[in-house]
């Protein structure tokens, strides 16, 4: 399983790699946004040089023609560059081109098992299906993800499975039982993998232990 942050904010980009599970980075328009990264170009060389993996930037038109200016820009940047494209009729075209162009993609705003597929027959390198956006709406996410990872297996698809939109551990937990890829989630998730409330009570106990027995 390969964990990516999903983020802009290049500190919690830092910390998340000092802890030696960073696979790579996912980021949007909407988190750019947050973070005020006005130099987008930037802010993925910055993150290139932080983290030696996946790093996806997303484009921002809506096109074909448009969406392969930005992306062969996007794919100059860096060897891992992965350029991010919508999951609509034009972003499909412009996935098929990337592809012969060896320009590797990732589809994102993937919200059903048919996307997924196309997403796959026009060769995208990673599949972004969102689960946190489809609980809300009281669709079971994960249930998504298992039909995808069922359907590449089927067909033998090469297209890497990265569940997006991650809001909680449990999301983790039910990606890796089902055999998806990558998951992305913000840092806030990622520190919660690592909390357990028995680890900080027996830690506190240890080391209390440790301070009588400097004191007698
Ligand atoms: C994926 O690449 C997206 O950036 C992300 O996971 C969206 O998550 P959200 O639904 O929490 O905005």
């Amino acid at each position: 399983m390969k964990i990516f942050i999903d983020t802009a904010n290049l500190d919690e980009i830092r910390e998340a790699a000092a802890m030696g599970i960073l696979d790579g980075v996912t980021t949007n328009p909407s988190l750019v946004s947050k973070e005020g990264h006005k130099d987008f170009r930037s802010m993925l060389e910055k993150i290139c040089a932080m983290v030696d993996g996946d790093i996806s930037a997303e484009v921002v038109s809506t096109n074909c023609d448009d969406m392969l200016k930005e992306g062969r820009e996007l794919a100059k940047i860096h060897k891992n560059i992965v350029v991010k494209v919508p999951l609509i009729k034009e972003g499909l075209k412009a996935v098929k081109v990337f592809s012969e162009e060896n320009i590797r993609t990732n589809v994102t705003l993937c919200f059903s098992a048919s996307q997924a597929v196309l997403a796959a027959k026009a060769g995208a390198y990673i599949i972004s299906p969102f689960v946190g956006r489809l609980d809300d709406i009281s669709q079971n996410g994960m249930e998504l993800i298992g039909q995808i990872v069922q359907i590449y297996g089927n067909y033998n698809y090469q297209t890497q499975v990265l569940v997006a939109s991650v809001r909680h551990p449990i999301h983790f937990v039910e990606s890796c039982l089902l055999g998806a890829e990558i998951t992305t989630m913000p840092f806030k998730v990622i520190e919660q993998l690592a909390k357990h409330p028995l680890t900080d009570i027996g830690l506190e106990k240890f080391l209390s232990d440790w301070d009588k027995l400097q004191k007698n």
